[in-house]
């Protein structure tokens, strides 16, 4: 969509690398939608930072359609959103390798999901791994964005961005807009319902990350199992009490109600009522969205249809600002190539 309204823009993307997790419902996309009339609306699926690790070809390319029916069949109208797949619009590529050059190898040294990455997959700490931020930042920065919704482990990318940003601004002038991290007031760090002292993730061992595309019955056992305390009382306290603090943390997304009200709705119950509350209320959100994403799957023509035309509208506006970023490099005008 142009922004011919002039509304603030919000950008923000999911890796395909696996099915989306309650995680990522709860701390981005339920975010975004809330925003949707607000703002003028840029989502990705970001497929290019999926390769940093490695995944089955055929795989990547079903979970990334897959990624496009979940976007629209949680709300995200592609009326109103330009839906996009990353790899389609050669701008990200692009401003990302210009970007590099003015990211400093200490900054991205630093960077937190880097060192987890690198430890879990010390076999492959290729280069990607390691200028992944550069490559989000060029995403971000491509469309003028003012916010960007994501959950709290994005925030220090998101800061990194505007870092490089004012790096480039302060030797060229006022080219990228600096944008601002915005976070879900619950939810910005679901865990796992296992181990509820990491956070939830595609990567997490099946009982404790719940997929938008778990059935119900699987929803409730992986609620039913989730790790709490001996202490009985629903009370949020997210040192103490991890486990019981997470799940209430779900219920208050869904249910819009306070961690007080929660309390008392559940005071004088077991655990045992309170996890399948939480596994209900799940499930009645998540139902329409999986029935939906699988009666869209059935049409891909339909999809592919959104993501051309989403791919067409975001590259039109990339390339104004790859054109004005080359500029200032110092690169020679690029000729009409067809
Ligand atoms: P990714 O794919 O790991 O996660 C997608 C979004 O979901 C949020 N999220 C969570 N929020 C709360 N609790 C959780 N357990 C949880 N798990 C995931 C993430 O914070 C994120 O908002 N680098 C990004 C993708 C990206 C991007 C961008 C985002 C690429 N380019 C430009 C914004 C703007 C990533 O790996 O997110």
């Amino acid at each position: 969509m142009e922004n011919t309204e002039k509304k603030l823009i919000q950008f923000s993307g999911i890796k395909p690398t696996g099915a989306l997790t309650l995680g990522s419902y709860l701390g981005a996309i339920k975010n975004w939608k809330s925003m949707v009339e607000e703002y003028e609306s840029i989502f990705c699926v970001v497929d290019m930072h999926s390769i940093t690790i490695r995944l089955n070809p055929a795989e990547l390319r079903s979970n990334a359609i897959e990624q496009l029916a979940y976007y629209i069949a949680a709300g995200l109208d592609p009326e109103k959103c330009t839906l996009f797949i990353q790899s389609h619009v050669a701008a990200h590529a692009e401003l990302a390798w210009v970007l590099n050059c003015y990211t400093m190898f200490g900054e991205l040294s630093r960077m937190t999901q880097f060192k987890d990455k690198s430890a879990k997959h010390a076999d492959n700490i290729n280069a990607g791994l390691f200028t992944y931020p550069v490559l989000m930042a060029a995403d971000i920065l491509l469309y003028n964005t003012d916010i960007v919704p994501v959950g709290e482990d994005q925030k220090q990318h998101v800061e990194i961005c505007r870092d490089i940003a004012t790096r480039f601004n302060n030797i060229y002038g006022e080219v990228f807009k600096l944008p601002t991290p915005v976070l879900p007031k619950v939810g910005a760090r679901i865990m796992s319902l296992s181990e509820p002292d990491k956070k939830m993730s595609k990567s997490d061992d099946e009982t404790g990350c719940i997929i938008l595309k778990d059935s119900d019955d699987v929803i409730m056992r992986k609620f039913k199992r989730a790790v709490t305390d001996s202490d009985m009382c629903v009370r949020y306290d997210p040192v103490e009490k991890k486990g019981i603090a997470n799940l209430m943390s779900i219920y208050s997304s869904f249910s819009g109600k306070s961690f007080d009200e929660i309390t008392r709705e559940f005071e004088g119950q077991g655990y045992g009522t309170f996890k399948a509350a939480v596994g209900e209320l799940t499930c009645d959100a998540i139902r329409p969205i999986r029935e939906e994403a699988n009666r869209l799957l059935k049409d891909k023509a339909y999809l592919e249809e959104i993501y051309s035309a989403g791919a067409a509208k975001a590259a039109r506006m990339a390339s104004r600002m790859v054109d004005k970023v080359y500029k200032k490099v110092g690169f020679v005008k690029k000729p009409r190539l067809f």
